[in-house]
This record gives C-alpha cells, structure tokens and sequence, in this order.
C-alpha cells in the first residue's frame, strides 16, 4: 500500500524542525528519482493499524462520546478496561488493590504529555519532596543510546544526565556504571537526582533489561528520593517466548519496604499506540499511586485540558475487550520476531555487515546496526550521507544517538542506524536490496 507521505508531513510553506521532513519533501519534490520512498527513520507504518480498532472506530459510537467527558481519568469504561489490563498483563501481585496502592488513567493526547505533567507536578507540589532548592537542578537519568526524555523536561529546568549503553554488555545497563552516575549526582551539591527513567523494553537497542538490573535501579532510585518514571511504550511488543520484564511490578514490590514519601513518587506510562499500530490515537495508561494520579488528572492535566479523543477512548475500550486483540499483538509480534531475524540476515549477507555490527534485540521494533564509518563523521556529515543516501536508493534510514566513546557522558555521536521493522517484509527486503544495488554495503 503506498504511503501517501505529503498527507503525513507538514507542507514546505510551514516551518519544519523535523530534519526528515525536509528530506522527504525534497526527494518528493524531486519526483522520488530513486523509486517510491521507504522510510525507516521514524518508527512509524501508516499502513498497520489493527483492523478491528478501525471497525470498532467505524461504530455506531454512543452518541455521549462526543461530548465532554466528566472525568480526568478518561472514559469511564476504558479506565476500568485498563485498570484490569495494567494489572494482568504486567503481573501485578495479587496482593495489591486498585484504588489503594496504584490507580490507572487513560491518557489521550500521548504519554510524552502525562510525563511533562508528572514532571512539572514533581516541581509543584511540595509533599513530593522533590522541588528544587534555589541553585540545584534537578536531574533525570535516563540511557544513551535512548528515547529523549530531555526533550520532554528539560524546558522544566530539568538537566538530563545519561547512563552509556555498551554493545560489549550486550547493551544491557551496568548496575556499576549506573551506581557511579547516581553518586556522581547525589555528590554534586548543585544537582539533585530528581527522576530516574526507566525503559526496560529499550528504545532503540530492542533489550529486554534484565530484571534484577531493574530492580537494583529502582532500588537504588527510591533511597536517592528520586521519582522513578517507567516507560513501557514498548512492552507488548516483544518476540514470541519472551517475557516483557514488569518494571511496574518491580516498582510496587520494592515499595513495600520503601521510605513513606516513595510510595507517591512514581509513574509509569504505556502507550497503546506501538501494539497496535495506532501511534496517532495517542491512547494509553498512565499508573501511579492514586493520591499522585489524582493530582496529575485533576491539577496539573485540568489546567490545560479537558479529556479528550473521547470517540477513540470508546473504540480502544471495545477492542481491548475482544480477544482479537490479544491475537493481533501475538501476531505483529511473530512478525516482528520473523523481520528481526531476516532482516539482519538480509544485512549481514547483502550489505556485508560482520555479525559483531548488528544488534539484533528481541523486544520493540527496532534493529540497530553500526554506522560502516567513524562517528567522527558525525553531524552534518551524517545528514549529507542519510540525504544521498536517499537520493541514490529512496530509502531514508534513521540514526541512533549514542555514546561514541568511553571517553565522556554527553557525547551525543551516532553509531548506530536504527532499522524501522514495522514495514512488510518485502518493503524490508526491497530496502536492502536497493542500499546493495547502489553500493551502500559495510566496507563503503
Ligand atoms: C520509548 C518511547 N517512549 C514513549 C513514546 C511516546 O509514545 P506515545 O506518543 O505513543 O504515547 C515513544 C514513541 O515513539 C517511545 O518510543
């Protein structure tokens, strides 16, 4: 199914900070010289929806579902599907009751949104014990290579500091090198660890982490009276015979014998929208103990907005009750266990790749392999390369950030593409092939 691109990205009269985007819309204008566009950028199909979400959109919808909902925790039915949802399908312990030791919201309008709030209600409310005294910046913690937490807090005041993720641990955090970061934190009298990120189905390397690393990182998180913010975007998405590590299960274990303050001091967001294909939905959960939700709907979130995208609440609140969804996950995630696999081997033996320079992952959708040039290389160079890239094949790859070196934090060097899986496998394999056909193998 073509992709109708201009439909998707924003016109050329309108300012566009998204580089791709001005890529895109000069290999369109150009009249796709090298075939139709094959972007792998941005993890994103348009073309994948699950079609029973489409038909339960399609309705009829109950006519109140257009109008205002009376309630900041969304859709009075899709709240309680989801309550159920978190609980089952991250394992919580039988022990703990909704309403008491954690509650779910919907959130509409993307999870990035539920984590600017929680970040600002951190700054805001002072029984949280995190607002910052005058002269110390608050710091969050999160992974490089790594989603971009600091794009969402750091117009808060927030200073982001990054644990380096090594190939040679198989991506997977080091506890030491996590302690040494948090300490280095906690030792700086002008920054305080404010949020620890946690992404344990990990954007990009696609690593399940471990889940006594995770514990160890929430442990260590709850005595630095630190917030802990899960993000499991990713954890329905996963291979088959793969257990998602339950970050939110660890959480509310380690909290039984946690400092009092602690039990408010979490969120953890799951977005709907990577299991099913419907990232524009901007549907999914937000869980946190009730007293901090209940001030993140009815404070920070009522400031700015009403809920909303009520008709996409109805429609995900059928779809999550019919099985078919359950069988459409297990599905996208045979077939993203099946792309994995295929496409490395696509890479390896069309474009040459030595198997120490693919990173094949078995959770999210990503597959990171090694840029074949030095990160020296990096930054513009980089975008000249992806761009004539583009040009000769039509194929528009996406770059990782990540450390480049063991020599310092913050070194913001891509090595790595991130391989987009999403797309069917004869899109994935026509990629491959035009990159080899145009010459772009490992040794260029
Ligand atoms: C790791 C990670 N976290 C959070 C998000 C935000 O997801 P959404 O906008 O669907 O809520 C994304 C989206 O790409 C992601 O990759």
């Amino acid at each position: 199914m073509p992709i109708p691109f201009r439909e998707v990205i924003s016109h050329p009269d309108l300012p566009a900070r998204f580089p791709d985007a001005e890529m895109i819309e000069r290999y369109l204008g150009a009249g796709s010289p090298a075939g139709e566009l094959i972007y792998l950028g941005l993890g994103e199909t348009w073309t994948q929806v699950a079609p029973g979400l489409v038909s339960a959109l399609a309705g009829p919808l109950p006519s109140h579902s257009h109008g205002y909902i009376v309630s900041q925790y969304g859709l009075p039915r899709l709240q309680r599907t989801l309550r159920s949802y978190i609980a089952s399908s991250h394992r919580l312990p039988s022990g703990l009751e909704a309403g008491r030791d954690f509650e779910v919201a919907v959130t509409s309008g993307g999870t990035r949104n539920a984590m600017f709030d929680f970040a600002r209600l951190l700054q805001s409310e002072p029984s949280l014990g995190l607002i910052a005294e005058s002269g110390v910046t608050p710091v969050l913690i999160s992974t490089l290579p790594g989603w971009s937490y600091e794009s969402v807090v750091d117009a808060l005041g927030y200073r982001s500091r990054y644990l380096p993720l090594w190939q040679d641990n198989g991506y997977q955090p080091s506890t030491k090198e996590f302690d040494e970061l948090l300490d280095s934190v906690i030792a700086d009298p002008g920054q305080k660890p404010a949020i620890i990120a946690i992404n344990a189905q990990h954007n990009p390397t696609g690593v399940n982490w471990r889940p006594d690393t995770v514990r160890h990182m929430i442990r260590r998180a709850l005595e630095a009276g630190a917030a802990v913010l899960i993000d499991d975007a990713y954890y329905g998405v996963h291979d088959p015979g793969v257990t998602p590590t339950s970050a939110l299960r660890i959480l509310l274990e380690e909290l039984q014998g946690a400092p009092p303050e602690a039990h408010r001091r979490w969120l953890a967001v799951r977005s709907l929208g990577k299991q099913f294909h419907c990232s524009g939905w901007g549907i999914g959960a937000a869980t946190a103990h009730p007293d901090t939700l209940d001030a993140l709907v009815n404070t920070v979130l009522l400031t700015r907005s009403f809920a909303t995208a009520v008709p996409l609440q109805e429609a995900m609140a059928d779809w999550l009750e019919d099985p078919a969804a359950e069988r459409y996950r297990e599905e996208k995630n045979q077939e993203f266990a099946a792309k994995r696999a295929e496409v490395s081997e696509l890479v390896r033996t069309r474009l040459g790749y030595p198997p120490d320079a693919i990173h094949v992952g078995d959770c999210t959708a990503f597959l990171c392999v090694r840029l074949p040039f030095p990160a020296h290389r990096g930054g513009e160079h980089l975008a000249e390369f992806l761009e004539e890239c583009l040009n000769k094949t039509g194929v528009l790859m996406g770059v990782d950030r990540t450390i480049a070196d063991r020599s310092g934090e913050g070194a913001h060097e891509p090595i790595c593409f991130r391989i987009y899986l999403g797309p069917p496998q004869e899109v994935l394999t026509e990629a491959v092939t035009r990159l080899a056909t145009a010459g772009y193998t490992y040794r260029l």
